[in-house]
């Protein structure tokens, strides 16, 4: 028997292993290696925390927008983070978790988000910064993703890179408008720059060959380039932005490299990075207080559309009036998605 089954299993990953080499996507209901479906919970799982934990710094600058213009972008902006959250949690689900369960493991510390969001914003100028060089290096490490092995999240990355170029654009332009604006605009624009280059780059992850999961994952196409690899195209694309921008990258070890027709960049502090990373950020304590506070705010809200939607599933649609009927169904529909928007 023990043999029938290990042939089962060997039969199975072998389909598995073809439809990966033939980059072909895998689907939920289709056999995958538990290790794979591990990795894609914990991606997934830390991807969608960064996305709703994501909103709070530039969220603390809402009120305080320049102008209504800058208001009303910045509002669509943190409010797209809230969506890319959404459809993240919603691809982990379909590989057999729970939002709560994943809710749960962010609060209590058991699963992680990009250690970037530990850092404060301090000016306006910082709300340009973090479009530009987050939201840009966002971009350069979510656009392979739209090629990853696993289907819903590839196709959840379609949608979330489109906007995040967006999310991308408006943050240069803020930044250009201070940039040419007064000098203490300049200025302004110049130190947010300074603080946020750094662990802007720290966001592609450690060195290849210090990080744990890359290798298995680029062999299961979850990863399709490594984080040194991504890091230098980030850097080579950023180059040529800043100049036009006006504005200086704060790395006296910048410069173009001929041979390797890419641009040389100085020593990251990864001690910084591992800090961050175990929760000695200036802001983690923070972030994680007021994501907790914001879950038990909307517990209401959840609870309410739960017995809603409890209420309508037991109640038949009246089969002579078939426009009721269906105002019916878009009402059965309607608390589901409260619900995620507010899980
Ligand atoms: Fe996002
Ligand atoms: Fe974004």
């Amino acid at each position: 028997m023990t043999a029938v089954t290990t042939d089962a299993a060997d039969g199975y990953e072998a389909v598995f292993d073809a439809a990966v080499a033939a980059d072909e996507r895998i689907e939920p209901r289709d056999w995958m290696p538990d290790a794979y479906r591990a990795t894609l919970i914990r991606q997934m799982a830390q991807h969608a925390h960064s996305e709703i934990i994501g909103m709070q710094p530039e969220a603390n600058w809402i009120t305080r927008a320049p102008s209504l213009r800058r208001k009303a972008i910045l509002i669509a902006k943190v409010q797209d983070e809230a969506g890319h959250g959404l459809y993240l949690y919603s691809a982990a689900e379909t590989l057999g978790v729970s939002r709560d369960e994943l809710l749960d493991k962010l609060h209590s510390g058991r699963q992680r988000y990009s250690s970037i969001f530990n850092y404060p914003t301090l000016t306006w100028a910082d709300v340009g910064a973090i479009g530009w060089l987050v939201d840009g290096a966002a971009i350069t490490n979510q656009v392979p993703l739209c090629r990853c092995s696993y289907g819903p999240y590839a196709r959840a990355m379609v949608r979330v890179c489109k906007e995040e170029s967006f999310h991308q654009r408006q943050g240069y332009e803020l930044l250009l408008a201070l940039s040419r604006g007064t000098p203490a605009q300049h200025e302004m624009a110049q130190d947010a720059v300074n603080r946020w280059w750094w662990p802007s780059l720290m966001m592609f992850g450690p060195p290849d060959d210090e990080s744990a999961h890359s290798a298995q994952s680029m062999a299961w196409k979850i990863k399709r380039h490594s984080n040194d690899e991504l890091r230098q195209r980030f850097v080579d694309i950023c180059v040529p932005q800043a100049e036009a921008l006006g504005l200086a990258l704060p790395d006296p070890d910048l410069r173009w490299n001929e041979q390797r027709g890419h641009h040389d960049f100085g020593a990251i502090d990864w001690s910084e990075f591992q800090a961050v990373l175990k929760g000695n950020g200036p802001c983690n304590e923070q972030r994680l207080a007021q994501r907790r506070q914001a879950h038990e705010e909307g517990a209401w809200v959840r609870e309410a559309a739960t017995a809603y939607a409890e209420k309508h599933r037991h109640q038949p649609a009246a089969p002579d009036h078939p426009e009721a009927a269906q105002d019916q169904r878009s009402h059965v529909d309607r608390p589901t998605e409260l619900q995620e928007a507010t899980a």
